[in-house]
């Protein structure tokens, strides 16, 4: 049941609110060490903000929000830290997952799951499974992902899948086997933390993202931010290609 919708083939419907919201929630540490606290107490603090925004998106009516909690480069900070990280997706599934299925809340977790262990790898399949029906929103949770791996991985899928298509293939083909084929495009990604990069995360899905950065870091990014985020994205022409005319005529 791929939903993809190019943005590049065909253009999407621009809604008040941003159906697909994409966050990269960056800034934990320099949230602890602003509090000369150790970086892996701006980790939790940054897991409280996460559930805030969940419950935000629900309010507002976001279908999808995807955030990047681990990055496939991440592996390279101090083992002890990455440890921690890993430890606290995992206690944030034991404990999130019934919360998450009774507000009617999808969950979904995108990246390469070969570096996790058994354990991790079981509970992330029970809980995708128990959530599969729900409908408020799709909360997907991108761990150990990169952009060029989701890629990358699509274009063996599809090979595998088709062999066939090394001849020629469209980018419904390869789309369709990267790890959000359920997800219209982001319509709007945010950055906190302060840096103006992508680090790796959705490459192929930002194409004709509205860009949104802010220097607020993740464990301070409340609702009243998430909100100016909206509203900045509110302003933007989504022109996909077209002129500005263009738009006021169809309009
Ligand atoms: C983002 O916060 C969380 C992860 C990458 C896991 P950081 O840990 O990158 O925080 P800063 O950028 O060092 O402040
Ligand atoms: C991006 O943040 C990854 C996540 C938020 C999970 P980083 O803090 O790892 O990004 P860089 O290293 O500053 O680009
Ligand atoms: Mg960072």
């Amino acid at each position: 049941m791929a939903l993809f919708r190019s943005s590049t083939r065909a253009i999407p419907e621009v809604e008040e609110i941003p159906r697909h919201i994409a966050i990269i929630m960056d800034g934990n540490g320099r949230w602890a060490k602003k509090r000369f606290l150790p970086r892996v107490a701006g980790h939790q603090r940054g897991l409280e903000t996460v559930r805030s925004t969940v419950k935000s998106c629900v309010d507002l009516g976001v279908e999808y929000l995807t955030l990047f909690a681990f990055s496939s480069e991440n592996w390279r900070r101090p083992a002890e830290e990455v440890s921690f990280l890993m430890q606290l997706f995992l206690r944030a599934l034991e404990q999130e997952v019934a919360k998450l299925h009774k507000n009617n809340i999808r969950l979904q977790i995108i990246g390469d799951r070969t570096r996790f262990d058994t354990k991790l790898v079981d509970m992330i399949a029970e809980a995708e499974s128990l959530t599969a029906d729900n409908s408020a929103l799709t909360l997907t949770v991108a761990a150990n992902y990169g952009g060029r791996w989701d890629i990358m991985q699509a274009m063996r899928r599809m090979l595998e899948t088709a062999p066939e298509l090394a001849q020629t293939f469209s980018e419904e083909d390869l789309a369709s086997h990267l790890s959000m084929p359920y997800a219209p495009e982001p319509d709007l990604f945010i950055r906190t933390g302060g840096e103006k990069r992508i680090s790796n995360f959705l490459l192929w899905q930002l194409a004709y993202a509205e860009l949104y950065f802010t220097d607020t870091l993740w464990p301070d990014f409340n609702n009243a931010a998430l909100k100016r985020a909206i509203q900045s994205y509110q302003q933007r022409e989504r022109r996909f290609g077209r002129t500005s005319e263009q738009l006021q005529q169809n309009a």
